[in-house]
């Protein structure tokens, strides 16, 4: 039975895999007899970068937590323990928003049991992947819920942090300002946001070890990189008070501007 469920969950992979190889052009050849063919890996990361999110994710989600093993490594400078260290022990509502498998949930809730973890994602892959790795820790103050980021049913100023990771520069300014603008909501006044975003590396090899990323992240990426943080947030109604340069990345630790 067990077999049966790997074997049908591979072929559900191949099948997400192959539609998204198959709009690809490609050049048929024949090596050794055998019939194959050459596709231009431009057109894979153009196609990736266009192609829809929700598969991008659904794909994605089978080798996400790789992101860890690769490029946060360093033990001083991982993004996911400057998050942690943030979050007090203390009985504190903690939001993961867009928490994709958790690795930054699930993490806190091990390691802060008096706080209570939430994670929503729209990508019911990642959640799986999330609820697997919660059951198998026995992770008992964290849950996770699938819903819209943009439009939580959560009450106002529920949580005492928000997390928001890896998440901004994949999106639409659009969409990213509203999932701010949720984030705002669901604060308390004295809350804060916690943003982890990719950040340009001075090192030659840490910039050739990141190029795949920025090959494979979709069309906002260049320009959410370019962005003066300071100023954006602040037209999102939040204040840097503190940045952590970590790997490959940096987390923006943000307080609520208060009117
Ligand atoms: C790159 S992953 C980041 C996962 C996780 N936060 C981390 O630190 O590894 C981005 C996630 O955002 C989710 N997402 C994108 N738009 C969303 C939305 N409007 N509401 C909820 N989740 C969303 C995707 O499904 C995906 O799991």
């Amino acid at each position: 039975m067990g077999c049966v469920a790997v074997h049908a969950d591979k072929f559900r992979f191949c099948q997400d895999f192959l539609s998204v190889i198959e709009q690809l052009d490609y050049f048929p050849i024949t090596v050794c007899g055998i019939r194959t063919c050459i596709i231009c890996p431009c057109k894979v990361a153009n196609l990736w970068r266009k192609n829809n999110l929700k598969i991008t994710h659904k794909i994605l989600s089978k080798f996400y937590d790789l992101i860890d093993v690769f490029y946060f490594t360093s033990k001083g400078d991982n993004p996911r323990t400057a998050i942690l260290n943030i979050i007090p022990n203390k009985n504190v509502k903690v939001l993961d928003m867009c928490c994709g498998t958790m690795s930054n949930g699930i993490r806190i809730a091990k390691k802060r049991k008096r706080a209570k973890v939430i994670g929503i994602d729209l990508s019911s892959n990642m959640l799986n992947i999330a609820k697997d790795k919660i059951r198998k820790d026995k992770v008992k103050n964290a849950s996770i819920h699938k819903c819209d980021a943009t439009n939580t049913e959560f009450e106002n100023e529920k949580f005492d942090y928000v997390i928001i990771a890896l998440v901004l520069h994949e999106i639409k300014m659009e969409l990213a300002n509203a999932m701010l603008k949720e984030a705002y909501r669901l604060l308390k006044n004295d809350g804060e946001l916690i943003v982890l975003e990719w950040e340009k590396s001075s090192s030659i090899i840490k910039s050739i070890k990141f190029a795949p990323i920025k090959i494979l992240e979709p069309k906002p990426f260049t320009s959410f990189f370019a962005l003066d943080k300071k100023e954006y947030f602040s037209d999102n109604q939040f204040e840097i008070i503190q940045k952590y340069h970590c790997d490959y990345s940096c987390v923006y630790e943000m307080k609520k501007r208060v009117q």
